[in-house]
């Protein structure tokens, strides 16, 4: 059967032109969309022109003319001691700064305390977010140090409205924002006290000024440039966080997989150490870890580590990069229970450094009592002739054949077939058991 599906092999049109077009001006660094933008918009205000220039730019040419109303649960933290988010971000190594709703961030928190002591100040989010600052090599509204962070704080919570501009002789100037790319997000950019200030007395909307250009964040530019993604807004395993809501697919639910794991490992009792083969940034690899096991991912793009950090709280070398094929050949260790997801047909239609008899081998190999597997199958649209005949009693044959297992279970199909994707997915998880 393997053989008439190679035999089918045909380059396969995954894309519209139109869209293989955009690929390749991104890759280039032609197109709009892609964390070239990003870096673009904040390069340009960082451009070294004279002060008097800059207000004229950024007030008249850069802003839209007048105030707009925004909700304030639409609102992300934005740039700190004057370094822009993604800047802010960089420095104190927290990818997940830009993509926090300002509501649930530092400054609408510390309004929430009552009468808090120096200690409870220093410990806040607030007091935590100064002293990054800080300790990043700048200062916050003036403070330089834990008095300096205490009185700031004091003045906020006394209902001094801070960011106010001496050179403006109290004058305070307009909150200002930036529209998130592929969103309805803006990101504040100077303003945070204020906007906290409104959100503490309960007002749900602000009057802002906002700058034309739009903003992306870096979680928005590391998604884009992971290699697999290719720079398509399409999520393969959920993140929550509030830019990606409005534009952003996620391809797969992943939910529907693991309680059919989790299950079938609590019905044998099942536990201990769990892999799995490319486990791009780590959704199953941190779920599992929630379940009890000692869990650990393998994936070939680098950029999976600091996502994998990032949004899911994974640890340093949790994940690790590299070639599957590699790493599973090169290693005796044995997992107790292993997964490998929608890998094995890249293997099938020839795009992996082993043919899939031999991945499925080092699977076998390096499990010690499960493995759970999925793969493209024939019934997506996008695989109908080049995979044809690769389909869940194929597949089944197929895993028997070429491991060691004792029973080879069908456990259904995976619930990712709606829009866009309503023709593909579908996908049987089997789970391979030794007895
Ligand atoms: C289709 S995605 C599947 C992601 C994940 N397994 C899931 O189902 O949610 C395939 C992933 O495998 C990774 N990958 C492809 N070939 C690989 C290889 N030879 N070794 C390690 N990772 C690989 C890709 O970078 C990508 O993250």
């Amino acid at each position: 059967m393997l053989e008439e599906v190679r035999r089918n092999l045909n380059p396969q049109k995954l894309r519209s032109g139109g869209r293989r077009a955009k690929q390749a001006l991104r890759k280039a660094g032609m197109a709009s969309a892609g964390p070239v933008y990003g870096r673009l918009a904040d390069a340009g205000r960082s451009v070294p022109i004279p002060p008097k220039a800059r207000v004229v730019v950024s007030t008249l040419v850069l802003r839209r003319p007048g105030h707009v109303t925004v909700p304030i649960d639409r609102l992300l933290v934005g740039a700190q001691a004057g370094w822009t988010a993604r800047e802010f971000a960089e420095r104190t190594d927290d990818l997940l700064w830009p993509s926090t709703r300002l509501v649930d961030g530092p400054h609408v928190d510390l309004l929430r305390l009552t009468d808090p002591t120096d200690e409870e100040i220093l410990a806040s989010p607030y007091g935590r977010l100064a002293r990054r600052c800080i300790d990043a090599g700048g200062r916050y509204f003036g403070a330089t140090d834990d008095a300096g962070i205490v009185a700031g704080a004091r003045s906020f919570l006394s209902g001094e409205e801070g960011e106010r501009r001496p050179e403006q002789s109290g004058r305070l100037d307009p909150v200002l924002v930036a529209p998130v790319r592929g969103s309805d997000y803006y990101q504040v950019l100077d303003g945070h006290h204020r906007l906290a200030r409104a959100a503490a007395r309960g007002e749900t909307t602000a009057r802002v000024v906002t700058k034309w250009l739009p903003v992306t964040t870096p979680l928005q530019d590391l998604l884009l440039r992971m290699s697999w993604l290719d720079g398509t807004k399409e999520l393969y395993q959920p993140i929550d966080a509030p830019e990606l809501a409005k534009s952003w697919t996620t391809v797969r639910r992943c939910t529907d997989r693991l309680e059919k794991m989790v299950k079938l490992l609590a019905e044998r009792g099942v536990t201990g150490s769990y892999l799995d083969v490319a486990s791009c940034y780590g959704w199953f690899v941190a779920e599992m870890g929630k379940a009890g096991f000692d869990a650990q991912g393998v994936e070939r793009d680098p950029l999976a580590v600091p996502l994998g950090k990032a949004v899911y709280g994974l640890r340093e070398g949790q994940i690790g990069t590299g070639d599957a094929v590699e790493l599973l050949a090169y290693s005796d260790r044995v997992y107790d229970v292993v997964s490998c997801f929608s890998l094995l047909h890249h293997f099938v239609l020839g795009r992996g450094s082993v043919g899939p008899e031999a991945l499925v081998k080092l699977l076998d190999r390096a499990t010690g009592k499960v493995l759970f597997l999925d793969t493209g199958q024939e019934n997506e649209a996008w695989f109908r002739t080049s995979l044809e005949g690769w389909n869940a009693e194929s597949i089944a044959d197929f895993l028997r054949r070429h491991s060691t297992f004792d029973e080879i279970i069908d456990l259904g199909p995976d619930d990712d077939a709606h829009p866009p994707y309503a023709d593909n997915y579908g996908r049987h998880l089997f789970a391979c058991v030794r007895t």
